[in-house]
């Protein structure tokens, strides 16, 4: 009960005052927050608010939300009171420069971070620190090292062609469809472990989702996309908060599953003589990380390089699957070369790089389907910053966050041509566009798939081996078609990361053998 002194009070009109004044402020501060940016333009209320921006991750679709507002406000348009997007290449490129003075948004990069207070390379926002780890890291990731990534890649692929062979295969009596998007999911699980800790689960031999990390991966990636989208990242991560709430290594699900998995390996690992190994976890011990940290950049490493990878090649499959014209002719490159070099086993990545139609095919499904839509939002340098959009000068003010919006400068008609909708690999190859600067332009734009300079993505090399592999040796040894057309997959896309599954389709062994 309130005492009768503080029901004078609060009648008392100083008291009123107050609140009244505190009003005036937050309005002016919202006005000034709104006018800051009002040079870009956005969807309705978009100065005040966040909330079509949320709404978007909440749909599962924030690519295509993206791809809408550029289309509509041009080239950076406004996603809340602090948030542009921007589709230009130039200023991508520009924000992420070795030298740049840009750093990382908080709401994105952070809530990627999955026990309290730790930071892993891409949640941390510091820069010194982020700049010191990738130095940690690089080389690991170089293959500098006499890492057997390579053999390992090899392994995998042949046990995928195994498990086909073994169990899916279709045949003119009894047609076998399966999930190719589970199936492939398996193949860069297995690949990641190996690298990343030396051993693999294990998937593909098995053929089934070892320890549950695809399950835990897609509810670890659910749930970080809703506290994302409600804007609660920085409250979840409060110690006391994430100590109750977030990942924990006693959780049953999610990413804390996938922690309580990784320690063990790591442990292990550490108990072990590592000087003598050649891996990538051997080589970031020399760097000096501790278990904790290894911990974090395993985890990381297995989310930023499972299901990005696989959805590059579901998506370069499924364009495959659905353009005759292409699949013949990429299959005839695959044929003709495999009979003229007959190697033993998995085709080196060294002539993998050296056929120019399956380059072409690989880029062009990438563009077609970037498997990564991460806003990645960079911060403009107090003060602000000038740049030059589309031949007009544009002013970017200080603290402002600029995000990436990967559909429309992928499917842009004024880099990639009229068609750049369409899935034609041909403009890709020298003979059909003679225009080297519009080559350079295309291609410039085409890398920013893999992010760029001070952030790019260290994977890039470990995934295009992956991607050249398979690609070759499934067209190789199988025929493919896609056994539901009508709903060729399902998909949802987690804050920029794809899940998809039932991806049906079937193989038969194909009839040219070498
Ligand atoms: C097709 C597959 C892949 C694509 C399209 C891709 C794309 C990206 C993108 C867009 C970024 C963020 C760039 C930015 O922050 O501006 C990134 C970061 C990163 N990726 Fe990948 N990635 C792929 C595969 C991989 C693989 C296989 C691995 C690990 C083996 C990996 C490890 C990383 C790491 C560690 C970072 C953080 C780099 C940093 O914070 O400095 N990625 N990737
Ligand atoms: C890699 O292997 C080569 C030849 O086997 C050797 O000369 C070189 O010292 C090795 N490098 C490292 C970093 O182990
Ligand atoms: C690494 O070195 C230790 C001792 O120096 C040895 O016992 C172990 O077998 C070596 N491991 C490998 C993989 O060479
Ligand atoms: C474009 O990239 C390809 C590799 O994907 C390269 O072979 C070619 O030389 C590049 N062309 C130009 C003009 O940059």
């Amino acid at each position: 009960m309130a005492s009768p002194a503080l029901l004078a009070q609060v009648h008392d009109h100083r008291w009123w005052l107050l609140v009244v004044s505190f009003i005036a402020l937050y309005a002016v501060r919202k006005i000034q927050t709104y006018r800051r940016l009002s040079a870009f333009k956005g969807p309705f209320g978009v100065g005040f608010t966040s909330f079509w921006h949320s709404w978007s991750f909440l749909t599962w679709r924030s690519h295509l939300f993206y791809k809408e507002i550029i289309d509509e406000y041009g080239p950076i348009a406004r996603v809340g009171p602090n948030d542009l997007v921007t589709s230009s290449p130039e200023l991508l490129a520009h924000m992420s420069a070795v030298r740049s003075p840009y750093s990382r948004g908080e709401w994105y990069n952070r809530a990627t971070r999955y026990q309290p207070g730790k930071d892993h390379i891409f949640s941390e926002l510091d820069e010194e620190k982020h700049k010191r780890r990738r130095q940690q890291m690089a080389p690991g990731y170089s293959g500098k090292e006499n890492l057997s990534l390579e053999s390992s890649i090899d392994l995998h692929v042949l046990e995928l062609v195994d498990l086909i062979r073994t169990k899916y295969l279709s045949t003119e009596t009894q047609a076998r469809p399966f999930d190719f998007a589970r199936k492939i999911q398996f193949f860069t699980l297995d690949v990641i472990s190996h690298v990343g800790f030396g051993e693999p689960f294990g998937d593909l031999r098995t053929d089934q989702d070892v320890n549950e990390y695809v399950k835990a991966g897609e509810i670890g990636l659910t749930v970080t996309t809703v506290g994302l989208a409600l804007g609660i990242t920085r409250f979840l991560q409060l110690p006391l908060v994430a100590r109750a709430l977030g990942p924990s290594e006693k959780d049953v699900v999610g990413f804390g599953r996938m922690i309580a998995n990784a320690r063990p390996l790591i442990q292990k690992r550490l108990e072990r003589e590592t000087d003598n190994r050649s891996d990538m976890l051997a080589s970031f011990v020399r760097s000096g990380l501790d278990a904790d940290e290894l911990v974090s950049e395993t985890v990381l490493q297995i989310i930023a390089g499972s299901d990005t990878t696989a959805t590059a090649l579901r998506s370069i499959m499924l364009y495959l699957f659905s353009h005759p014209r292409v699949y013949a002719k990429l299959q005839a490159e695959i044929h003709a070369t495999a009979q003229e070099r007959k190697y033993k086993g998995v085709i080196p990545d060294s002539e993998v790089r050296k056929l120019p139609y399956l380059q072409a095919v690989i880029k062009e499904g990438m563009r077609m389907h970037p498997p990564i839509t991460d806003s990645v939002p960079k911060r403009v340098p107090d003060g602000g910053d000038t740049v030059v959009v589309d031949g007009k000068s544009v002013f970017l003010p200080g603290g402002a966050l600029v995000s990436y919006a990967a559909w429309p400068l992928h499917h842009s008609k004024a880099i990639f041509g009229d068609d750049a909708g369409v899935f034609r690999p041909e403009r890709w190859l020298s003979k059909n566009l003679k225009d080297e600067k519009k080559m350079l332009e295309m291609n410039r734009t085409h890398e920013l798939i893999f992010g760029y300079g001070k952030y790019q993505c260290l994977g890039k090399p470990i995934a295009l081996m992956e991607i050249g592999k398979v690609v070759f040796e499934l067209l190789r040894n199988f025929d493919w078609c896609l056994s539901n057309p009508e709903n060729p997959w399902s998909e949802y896309n987690c804050m920029g990361i794809f899940v998809h599954s039932n991806m049906s389709v079937t193989a038969s062994e194909q009839d040219f053998k070498s």
